[in-house]
Parts: structure tokens; sequence; C-alpha cells
């Protein structure tokens, strides 16, 4: 008896023990985002939107989860199995006049000890200071008559949702509710078929100006992210030694990640040696790059869910070769052009039209191409994107703003048996930066990871505590 006591009082310690990740905004900052949102929306609708599914990564295993940016930026929740109802107008639901309601996963000592520690409608209140919450397992019962409003505003319904049969307010039975009920409106209403009833490109929109121009308190988390992977950059050029492959390269990077307390990268990391680099999303890291090789590095930080995204291509045994040093400064040409574009009120495609044409030159004057028109063989891909809580940040894609951060990417990727000479092949070139767009211009916030061909070949030179940090040879430990 006195061992049952025991282990439910560990047990229950256990769980309660558990501490909520702190998202370091505050509950005020997404409440402003709500207000914000609502005063944009359509007389007499209503905002309906859903946490990101969990995704299988193997039978009984999920991915890491990853919340809805668009959410999280409404919310400040991270639980998956939620939803967020949003009205232009205060509405009754339960007897109290509200514009907002968050449905949330309920709190169960069983699942908490699986799974975490999850915030149940009193943290949601609490913590996070959304007055009318629920239990997602009450969406059918608390949800309003859908007939009342002229508009539903939703994202797009994600096609890849599990249906947990053992839980009844799992994510598919949301959905499937709202689905229903909106099937409901349609077919009693004729004039008001599904298609002018639910609008789905509202939310994405609106929230994309939103979250183009960033706050204060966003600022500071992804110049956070920045900092961070400019570390791993440095740390990287200082270990970078012949014989090291494209996954440990990787492995300093989200290394230097870790110990700066930022959870996740924000998208896979790209260690690409030789013409590996070429492959522009390449991420299975699995070679080990020649002494004569460059390797290009595009890695960011997600730092409480901001994500930086750099790039930075260096030479395997701390030398440019001829070759490598004509592209590289080529592109690094392009790229300083492009950067001196980034004003308040220019617009969103001029950085790229600059470094292409930059580019398409320097390429001519080379002999690689005979015409400006062959240069995207080459440069394939756009200078620039927003950054933020997606690393590819929705944005209106207008005019630059400021306090909007995106990035500046030209590069030139040559492939083995490419038309022109031998002496190009397998250089893969991209230099990536982050770029914060002020009243006074652009501020390079990644500038400190060496960008130029001397600066980087200098770091290069010096050593790396991680030259020590020696593992003895997989084959010697297997029993
Ligand atoms: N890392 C992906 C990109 O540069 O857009
Ligand atoms: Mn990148
Ligand atoms: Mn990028």
């Amino acid at each position: 008896m006195y061992r049952i006591l025991l282990f439910c009082l560990l047990f229950i310690s256990s769980i309660y023990g558990q501490t909520y990740p702190s998202s370091f905004l505050s509950p005020e900052f997404h409440q402003n985002k709500r207000d914000l949102f609502r005063a944009s929306m359509p007389q007499n609708s209503i905002v309906v939107l859903f946490s990101y599914p969990i995704r299988k990564r193997s039978n009984t295993i999920n991915h890491h989860y990853h919340q809805n940016p668009n959410f999280y930026y409404l919310t400040g929740s991270e639980e998956p199995h939620s939803a967020l109802l949003l009205f232009s107008s205060p509405i009754e639901i339960d007897g109290v006049m509200t514009n907002e309601v968050l449905f949330t996963q309920t709190r169960s000592a069983y699942g908490e000890q699986w799974d975490g520690l999850r915030m149940g409608v009193e943290g949601v209140k609490n913590d996070l200071g959304i007055e009318v919450a629920f239990e997602g397992k009450d969406f059918e019962k608390k949800l309003p008559n859908l007939e009342q409003f002229d508009k539903i505003l939703m994202e797009p319904i994600p096609m890849d949702v599990m249906d947990d049969s053992k839980n009844a307010a799992d994510l598919y039975s949301l959905i499937k509710t709202i689905e229903n009920r909106i099937h409901k409106v349609s077919s009693t209403d004729k004039e008001l078929d599904q298609y002018t009833f639910v609008d789905f490109e509202f939310v994405q929109a609106y929230l994309g100006k939103m979250r183009e121009v960033k706050s204060d308190e966003e600022m500071i988390l992804l110049k956070k992210a920045i900092a961070i992977s400019v570390m791993g950059q440095i740390e990287v050029m200082k270990a970078m030694h012949p014989g090291m492959s494209e996954r440990e390269i990787q492995g300093i990077h989200e290394f230097v990640f870790k110990k700066y307390g930022a959870e996740f990268e924000g998208y896979p990391s790209i260690i690409g040696g030789g013409s590996n680099g070429c492959v522009l999303h390449y991420v299975s890291n699995h070679d080990i790059p020649g002494k004569g090789d460059l390797v290009l590095m595009d890695v960011g930080a997600e730092y409480f869910n901001y994500t930086a995204d750099i790039t930075r291509t260096i030479p395997v045994n701390g030398r440019f070769s001829e070759e490598q040093k004509i592209i590289y400064e080529l592109v690094l040409k392009a790229q300083n052009a492009a950067i001196s574009k980034v004003e308040v009120g220019a617009s969103f495609w001029l950085p790229h039209q600059t470094a292409q044409s930059v580019i398409a030159e320097g390429l001519m004057e080379l002999g690689i191409i005979t015409n400006p028109s062959e240069a995207s063989y080459y440069f394939p891909h756009g200078s620039s994107h927003y950054i933020g809580l997606d690393v590819h940040d929705i944005g209106s894609y207008g005019p630059f703003k400021e306090n909007s951060f995106i990035t500046v990417e030209p590069g030139i990727y040559i492939p083995e048996n490419s038309p022109c000479d031998q002496k190009w092949w397998g250089i893969a070139i991209r230099i990536e930066d982050d770029i914060w767009i002020t009243a006074d211009g652009p501020v390079n916030l990644s500038e400190d990871a060496p960008r130029k061909v001397e600066e980087i070949e200098l770091l290069m030179e010096e050593g790396s505590t991680l030259d020590s940090f020696i593992l003895p040879e997989l084959d010697s430990l297997i029993k």
C-alpha cells in the first residue's frame, strides 16, 4: 500500500514538475495581433483557424511538432489539436459576450506523461490571456451557428491530417465538424453556396501584411536567431579541415545553435561540397567533400519560432583556387549591388533584378555564357524572401517596408558537364545574408560571418577547440 502511494506521489510530481516552454512573446503581443487582425475582418464574419497537424515519422513515432505560424502569431499556443475562432463583432457564447474563443486539448496525466505538459483551459485563460476557452471535445457543442455569419474566413484545409480514432477531439474531428457545418449552411441556403460563403484567401493575405513588418519583441528574437547562426558559420570556418564530412559540418552548426538555446533548425540544413552545392535544396549531406572543393553551407537557427537563413561558401582547405575566387567575387559583387537597393519604398524585385544583371554581365565577360538570357541556367533562383516565423515568411511582396527582414542570396552554380570551359565545373557558390530594412537603409545583420575571400581565408587559419575533439574510429567500437 505504502509503495503504491509512493508511486502515485512520484507520478503526480513528475507530471507537475514539468514546466511549459516560455515563448518570450507576451500574451499582450498576441492579443494585440488578434485585435489588429479583427479590425480588418469583413463585417459579420468569423475566422476559423486550426493548429498544424501532427505528422508521422515512423510507425508510432511522430515528427517533432511544429505549430502553424499564423496560429502561433495570433495565440502563442504551441499545442496541436486546437482551433481559434475570431468574430468581427462580439457574439454570445455560454452567456458571455466575446469576440474570440480558443479550443485546446484536455489535460490528461497519461497523455502528459508521454507527450509533455498541456496548458488546458485554465492555462489558455491565465497564460495566453484568452478569456473564453473550451476543450476541443466541446467544439461541436460550443461552435456558434454558422448561418448567422455572412463569411467564414479560413486557411486552406490541410490534406495530411491523421485520424486518431482514440481521440474524439483530435484535429481531424475538429476539421470534420467545420466541414459538416459549412455543408449544412450551403445546403440549406441555396443563395449561399460553399464558394461564396467560405473565403480561403483573406487570412493568408492579411496576416501576410501584418507579419511582414516585425514588432519590437519579434525583432529581438529574429536578431538572436541570426546572431546564433552567424556564430555557427564562424565556428565551422575555424574547425573546417579536409576529410570533414558534410554531416559533421552540419553537426557543428547545429551544436552551436543548441548551445545558444535555439530549439530547431529553421529548415533542413544544406551542406553541399563541390557540385552537391548545385542542388539547391541538397539536404542528404552524405558526402565527404574533396580537399580542393568548396562547401556551400545554408543553415539557419530557429530561436523561439523565429528563423535566420544564412549561407556561406568556403574552401575545404582554407584557400580559394583562382577559378573559385573569380566566381566567388562575382557573386559577392552581385550581392553587394543587390543589398544597396534594399530601401524603404523600393520594389521587392529590384535587388533580384540588380543581382541578375551583375551576374549576367560577369558570366559574359568570363565567356561562360554568350547571351545574357543564358544566365538563369547558372543562377536559377530568386534573390530574396522575407524571414520570420517561416523561413520563407509570408508578406505582401510589395514595396519594401521599414522593419521588414529579407534575405539577399544570389548564387552561381556550375554543374559538371555544363556548356562552358571545364575549369569552372563543380563550382557552386551562394552568399546569403539577412537584411533588416530601416528608414536609414539596409542593415546586414549577418555581416559578422566573414564574406570576403581574404576574411574567410584569414579566419580559416585560426584553430578551433574542436580540433582536439577526437573520437575513436567507429569500427574499433564494434563488439
Ligand atoms: N534556405 C532556403 C533558402 O535560402 O531559401
Ligand atoms: Mn538559405
Ligand atoms: Mn533563403
